[in-house]
């Protein structure tokens, strides 16, 4: 964690990166906690695109009027090629200068947060980062705003796709969403009561998932549902059911979920979850305290600094696959 002394009046939000459920109650969080405590707040549009750009305004408690259940993110994202070299980001800095910003809370993930750090380290400009996206990858908090409802979204489509598979007596492979990150995938394969879970980190195999399909039709099974994550590129779930028809005969339909993902009204938990870590950044900053990240640890807000937060992998929670395999018997 990092301290400074000047006395803020001025702050700046902004979201970047993927669009996540939960980031509109987050704004709101930070701008209706702002202006409770006597700060003007303005909103940074399209993320570091908008901060280049000069594309700031301020925002008024009205503003965030019906914001709360709506998905994505009202001042809009971007991920921004030009706030990646020291010029871009001397641009920004001179735009958040101009308009007399003291210090931003940034809504977004680990890409987002470097920029938030470098921000800190090359312009002694305060930021405090809220982990917004739905991978739930970000080191340093176990939930991140949007994973909740990606994962009631993922879930809806899977509950739907058991009952056309059990018609048909049908095995389907589903690809959700998740970057490098098998969060998505191993918790809805375990709510989904999936038979497998393949996730970036290759806990499990195509012969595994065969002899593991094998076994339940032995025992009676007709339909099965494998759930992959779309790893380094989305398309995976399509090499897998090629593997498994080559290696076992079987036949595999394969669902994509795709961006669907990314939308929806916010589930209560991450509208809860948004609020909590919007008020907690203003207040840290208030506190001058920045350059971290608001992060959980089970129920309790933790802050966490940017440079371990962008440094440190997340590690995928084995333990649910494991589970769910031997749930799925
Ligand atoms: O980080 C959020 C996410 O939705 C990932 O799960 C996915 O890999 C990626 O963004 C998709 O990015 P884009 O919307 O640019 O295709």
């Amino acid at each position: 964690m990092a301290t400074f002394s000047k006395k803020i009046s001025k702050i700046g939000v902004y979201t970047s990166g993927g669009d996540a459920p939960g980031m509109n109650a987050a704004i709101r969080a930070v701008v209706r906690v702002g202006i409770a405590q006597k700060l003007e707040v303005f909103g940074i549009h399209s993320g570091y695109i908008g901060m280049v750009d000069n594309i700031i305004q301020p925002l008024q408690l009205r503003d965030m009027a019906n914001v709360i259940q709506r998905g994505g993110t009202i001042l809009k994202t971007a991920r921004s090629t030009e706030f990646m070299k020291p010029e871009g980001r001397a641009k920004a800095a001179a735009n958040l200068k101009a308009a007399g910003i003291d210090a931003l809370v940034c809504i977004g993930g680990d890409g987002s947060f470097r920029g938030a750090h470098a921000l800190w380290e090359e312009h002694q400009i305060p930021v405090v980062g809220v982990p917004g996206t739905i991978d739930n990858d970000i080191y340093g908090s176990d939930k991140t705003i949007g994973f909740d409802t990606a994962v009631n979204t993922a879930l809806e489509a899977i509950d739907r796709i058991r009952d056309t598979a059990a018609s048909h007596d049908r095995l389907f492979i589903v690809e959700v969403m998740g970057r490098n990150s098998g969060f998505i995938a191993s918790h809805v394969g375990l709510a989904g009561g999936a038979e497998e879970i393949f996730t970036p980190d290759g806990l499990t195999t195509v012969e595994k998932a065969i002899d593991h399909i094998k076994e339940g039709i032995a025992r009676g099974k007709t339909s099965s549902i494998l759930i992959t994550a779309e790893g380094q590129k989305p398309g995976r779930a399509y090499d897998l059911a090629d593997s498994i028809r080559k290696k076992s005969g079987m036949d595999a339909k394969v669902s994509i979920l795709g961006h669907q993902q990314r939308g929806g009204s916010p589930t209560a938990a991450d509208r809860i979850l948004a609020s909590r870590m919007g008020a907690a950044a203003v207040d840290s900053l208030l506190k001058g305290q920045c350059d971290i990240m608001i992060g959980t640890e089970g129920e309790r807000l933790v802050t966490v600094p940017l440079d371990l937060v962008t440094k440190t992998e997340k590690k995928t929670q084995i333990d649910l696959i494991s589970l769910a395999n031997l749930l799925a018997t």
